[in-house]
């Protein structure tokens, strides 16, 4: 019996009761494109159809006959008694992570996480860049530092919040030097596993997604920040609070609007996290 077998006896009943539909969340989805790829890296392997399942997200699984390659479930699995412990072993899955190692699109080192296992405050970016891979931090480079300043206003340092990014690698660019490049939605998704295992042990009270990429990523919404901002979201039972990218301030350095928009929407995180907020935090941009 193949490791599939049991998965395709339960589709067969589902279809039996004359289910057309299952429902798969963002991990289940990432495995079966891992497999549906790696059905389609062998196109000379003869390949009779015996059933198909239509998926939700517009994915076709393809139930082959044997030889059927023995697919690789990927799952993350945290090892360890304190929040600490079980995220160091989630990073040192993460290095050799196929889903995203085998798209081939990404740098081979790999950026994890920063700051405090227990935190109230998660803030999620999209990827690292040239900075963040030359040291393995998030957010050290020139957007980390403006992230640095607004942290400190707010009366934190890196090391009270938790900060993590969506993809754990750099994403590679032909002739790459300092330049970066967004992520793209599949190399996200690609490491999402490993975003919902940290938000499950470190367990903020409040995530904030800094950035459109990220808002996508993690609430798979493709609006604009101007649109997202301003309301309360949720990923896995957590609040989320959307605001712009740090650097979008560095590109703006001249628009206080932009700016007071940022500190507004930490001041309702503050606020959320019930910390006392002092009458010159509260005017920063009215000039009190
Ligand atoms: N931008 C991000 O989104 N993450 C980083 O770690 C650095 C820059």
């Amino acid at each position: 019996m193949s490791r599939v077998d049991p998965l395709i006896g339960y589709l067969k009943q589902l279809a039996q009761r004359g289910e057309t539909h299952v429902r798969l969340d963002e991990e289940a989805r990432t495995v079966l494109r891992a497999y549906y790829r790696a059905g389609k890296a062998r196109p000379k392997q003869p390949i009779r159809t015996r059933g198909v399942a239509s998926l939700s997200a517009g994915a076709t699984a393809v139930v082959r006959e044997e030889p059927a390659p023995s697919p690789t479930i990927h799952t993350v699995h945290a090892q360890g008694t304190t929040p600490a412990e079980q995220l160091a072993s989630l990073q040192s899955q993460a290095q050799n992570w196929d889903p995203a190692r085998s798209l081939g699109s990404l740098r081979e080192t790999m950026v994890f996480a920063v700051g405090n296992p227990t935190a109230d405050l998660m803030l999620v970016g999209e990827a690292p860049g040239y900075e963040e891979e030359r040291k393995r931090e998030p957010f050290v480079g020139r957007a980390g530092q403006k992230l640095d300043q607004i942290l400190r206003a707010m009366g934190f340092q890196r090391s009270d919040i938790y900060i993590s990014n969506l993809c754990k690698f750099r994403p590679a660019l032909k002739n790459q030097t300092t330049n970066n490049r967004k992520p793209t939605r599949q190399e996200m998704d690609a490491c999402l596993p490993f975003v919902r295992a940290e938000i499950a042990i470190v367990k903020p009270k409040c995530i904030v997604a800094l950035g459109a990429t990220a808002a996508e990523g993690l609430l798979a919404r493709q609006d604009p920040v101007g649109r997202m901002r301003g309301s309360w979201h949720e990923f896995e039972g957590i609040p989320v609070r959307v605001t712009y990218h740090p650097s979008y301030l560095l590109h703006n350095e001249a628009a206080v609007s932009e700016k007071m928009k940022v500190w507004d929407d930490m001041l309702t995180i503050m606020d959320f996290l019930e910390m006392p907020i002092s009458v010159k935090q509260r005017g920063f941009f009215s000039g009190k």
